[in-house]
């Protein structure tokens, strides 16, 4: 006689289906370019900037990406950025590397689509420029995988996203509320979103550093040798979700440094944190607007 299975297996098969299509959709996305990467060699050997202005022109999407970014933020110039070369002086360095990156990035977030992931471009945008601002004085190694980390640490959940609706009818944001967003993502989905970018990175040859920002920037403890950038990373995205929570709710609560342990390692204060937000809605906000809307 064949054996009826339980509805607890019926349940385990149809978890261990759900992961293996979620993985397989998550290892199906396009790699990520490395015209950023090759950008931040050309800027450290000091390359002239017509080497580097050949490299963009090369690729129409991230050249096109570059000049709308350099005219976003010089809007007050009295004549528009017209050439690549223009920008690349314009822009400098540090943000030519940011650019280049939040370029790639955009590929997977669909700009444009829908509300959630538009949310969630804004959200990897204000993380990254955090980075930039608690980091300050970082070399362009370390700008390139702050930045990259920050713009992609949340990636998981543009696949989750897509399977939160068709399975569970909902969005992501609904799961929001829940105090424990990795724990609620895998008892609902079988996976959570750090895992999945940590499949996503390592499928795209990433560093080990920058896959580790990525895999656990929830539990920074778990990170190893790599703890303190993948820290640096946790408290970003901690304060870029803090402070929309913020201005979603005027008035609502100012973000506790003293109840992250991470927060206090690096011994973030109260007004360090205030600090913080003034200057991302301050100093940043046009370089954050014209990120956002890449
Ligand atoms: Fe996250
Ligand atoms: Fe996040």
């Amino acid at each position: 006689m064949v054996r009826e299975l339980s509805g607890h297996e019926i349940n385990a098969l149809h978890y261990e289906l759900l992961v293996k299509d979620i993985i397989s959709a998550a290892e199906k996305l396009p790699a990520f370019p490395d015209v950023a990467w090759k950008i931040v060699s050309l800027v450290k050997s000091m390359a002239p900037v017509k080497e580097i202005e050949a490299l963009i022109a090369y690729d129409q999407v991230i050249a096109a990406k570059i000049l709308r970014m350099a005219n976003s933020v010089y809007y007050g110039r009295q004549y528009g950025v017209r050439t690549v070369r223009d920008a690349i002086l314009l822009l400098g360095d540090k943000r030519l590397i940011q650019v280049a990156i939040a370029a790639c990035a955009t590929i997977y977030y669909g700009p444009g689509n829908s509300k959630d992931e538009r949310e969630l471009w804004e959200h990897s945008v204000n993380t990254a420029l955090l980075t930039e601002i608690i980091a300050r004085r970082t070399s362009h190694d370390q700008l390139l995988t702050l930045y990259t980390a920050a713009l992609l640490h949340d990636i998981g959940n543009t696949i989750l996203n897509l399977y939160a609706k068709i399975y569970l009818h909902s969005s992501l944001r609904e799961m929001r509320g829940e105090s424990d967003t990795v724990r609620a993502q895998r008892r609902a989905l079988g996976i959570d979103h750090q895992e999945l970018g940590g499949i996503i990175s390592r499928n795209w040859k990433f560093p080990p550093d920058l896959v580790s920002a990525i895999e656990h920037h929830h539990n920074p403890e778990k990170a190893g040798k790599y703890e303190e950038i993948t820290s640096l990373i946790h408290v970003a995205d901690a304060l870029a979700i803090s402070f929309s929570e913020q201005n979603d709710r005027q008035g609502g609560k100012p973000f506790d440094p003293e109840s992250d342990p991470v927060f206090k390692k690096f011994n973030i204060t109260r007004k360090m944190v205030e600090d913080f937000r003034s200057e991302l809605k301050t100093g940043m906000s046009e370089v954050a607007k014209a990120l956002s809307s890449m």
